[in-house]
């Protein structure tokens, strides 16, 4: 099923009951993005005692912004670093169920931020190697 607006029943149900919505305190990266449409993208990620990364996110932004911060915040949970390196605007899409065209730029916005963060994090933790 699709909404009126376009949005599969997945982007619906990830924005009713967002997954990693709330600020993170302390985080070991951080980056806020506004992206061309104007709405902002915040994400905090924190390593866990075993090297695995963890998400939080707040975003101003659309039904899909919301829906793509809380899919990213569970498809980031518990992997390693190298593994969120390569992830995709694909892998995100399609986990969402797809998204309307006009719309694929707030999955854009959603993982440049989640990059740049991941980016704040491994220059502040040189230890973390990536193969
Ligand atoms: Fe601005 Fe979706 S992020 S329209």
């Amino acid at each position: 099923m699709v909404s009126a607006e376009g949005y599969s029943e997945t982007v619906m149900e990830e924005y009713y009951s967002p997954y990693g919505m709330e600020k993170l305190f302390g985080p070991d990266g951080y980056a806020k993005v506004r992206g061309a449409c104007g709405d902002t993208m915040e994400v905090f990620l924190k390593l866990d005692e075993v090297q695995r990364v963890h998400m939080g996110f707040l975003s101003d932004g659309c039904i899909a912004t919301v829906a793509c911060g809380s899919m990213l915040s569970k498809m980031v949970r518990d992997r390693t670093v190298e593994e969120v390196l390569n992830m995709t605007e694909e892998d995100l899409i399609s986990a969402l169920g797809g998204l309307p065209d006009d719309h694929r730029h707030c999955a854009t916005l959603t993982l440049d931020t989640m990059f740049k963060a991941l980016l704040d994090l491994m220059t502040r933790n040189e230890h973390i190697r990536t193969t």
